[in-house]
């Protein structure tokens, strides 16, 4: 009895009506909760600084959010929605990503985040239910000129949330500019829960609220069920660029390690054509103006340009993104991937700009990287998880 009721359940669990619709829709529509209207997570924040900072938040039941904002905590008289587009301002969703624009270098903000239940959206009639606020929350928007910056770096926690607060607790309360998450945060995609549990909840409770985070997709990220709605809860988790600082930072998604024909693929995925875009685009942007004046250049990735074996994957980050990266005359470039952390020195014949791989994920082979960089110097420290320096390097200016 027992255990036809359990084949019935995982035949309704795979063949559910859920599957057959689109994935945007499947989020949209899930049955409304009906504990009461609650922030499932957040605020958490993401940015590409340049004076602008994007909040993030999930309900548990569908809404229409915003955010209260202003430079005191008594006067949050500044209002901001999601995107709009051709007309529509992002709504109807449990997920909520809006940006705030054209804020000022260096200044302290505080803000609260605001949704309303939408409990039943007709053609011509919208009926809202309770409106819910955040606490008062602050973070500074980065002055991008500023002298000197610093952030961590995490890879390869592999769904294991307690290394979060772990690692960042080896690293003191000094100010850190951004968090950067550097792939395999996740064995592989299931649902929300799986990203909520095991990313968004650690980073609010430890830093999302008041410090943002940038994240790139190992490859982890693009396997598994919810491969394809994982991206839509970040701000992004492909390829990006942003001057912070001294620093031009660019980084790369370095996609699958095996060959794209690969039966675990199941014929649905194209990383080679992915890659070759990026190097397309990395042309362009070693030679932008932007990236050639920083005093440093420092490429985060999660599998890096050489070193991590030879399958397929990694080959081909050799072979299309190393020859850019010596010819941009890259300063440093962050990976993980190899679960073994490791300095590996510049070299004239091979890879011209030292590389740094973290390491992870079990205790005991875990690691958090500290950057921080002025105009004359990059200084890398990376520490175990008992908080012991187990790596280190100084890139100085050219
Ligand atoms: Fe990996």
């Amino acid at each position: 009895m027992e255990n036809s009721r359990r084949s019935f359940l995982k035949g309704s669990l795979t063949l559910g009506a859920a599957s057959l619709i689109t994935p945007s829709v499947a989020l949209a529509t899930r049955p409304r909760v009906d504990d009461g209207f609650k922030f499932a997570v957040g605020p958490y924040l993401q940015t590409n600084f340049n004076n602008s900072m994007t909040i993030l938040w999930l309900t548990n039941n569908i809404g229409a959010g915003w955010v209260e904002y202003g430079e005191a905590p008594d006067q949050l008289n500044q209002k901001a929605f999601g995107k709009a587009e051709l007309g529509l301002i992002a709504a109807n969703s449990k997920l909520n990503m809006i940006t705030l624009s054209n804020l000022k270098p260096g200044t302290k903000y505080y803000y609260k985040i605001v949704s309303k239940e939408i409990k039943s959206f007709q053609p011509y009639k919208l009926v809202y239910g309770d409106t819910i606020s955040s606490e008062i929350q602050q973070f500074v928007n980065t002055d991008v000129n500023k002298a000197e910056i610093s952030f961590l770096m995490m890879n390869d926690i592999h769904d294991r949330p307690e290394s979060i607060p772990h690692l960042m607790g080896l690293v003191g309360n000094e100010k850190q500019d951004f968090i950067f998450f550097n792939g395999d945060i996740f064995d592989y995609q299931t649902d929300e829960k799986q990203i909520i549990d095991h990313m968004l909840q650690p980073c609010v409770d430890n830093f999302a609220r008041h410090t943002p985070f940038v994240y790139v997709r190992g490859n982890h990220e693009t396997r598994g069920k919810f491969a394809r709605d994982f991206p839509r809860y970040y701000m992004h988790v492909g390829h990006a660029a942003f001057t912070l600082g001294p620093v031009r930072f660019v980084i790369l998604d370095t996609g699958e390690d095996k060959e794209d024909s690969h039966p675990v693929y199941a014929n649905i995925v194209n990383f080679d054509d992915y890659r070759a875009q990026q190097a397309e685009w990395l042309k362009t942007e070693i030679e932008s103006k932007a990236f050639r004046k920083a005093p440093f250049r420092i490429v985060l990735m999660h599998i890096p340009p050489r070193f991590s074996g030879d399958a397929h994957g990694p080959k081909q980050c050799t072979e299309l993104f190393e020859p850019l990266l010596n010819k941009g005359k890259v300063d440093l470039v962050l990976s993980g991937h190899t679960h073994r952390h490791m300095v590996h020195q510049p070299d004239k014949n091979l890879n011209h700009y030292p590389l740094i791989i973290g390491g992870g994920p079990k205790a005991g082979t875990r690691t958090i990287t500290k950057i921080k960089a002025d105009a004359n110097k990059v200084v890398v420290s990376m520490l175990d998880d008992s908080g012991k320096e187990v790596g280190a390097y100084t890139a100085m200016k050219k």
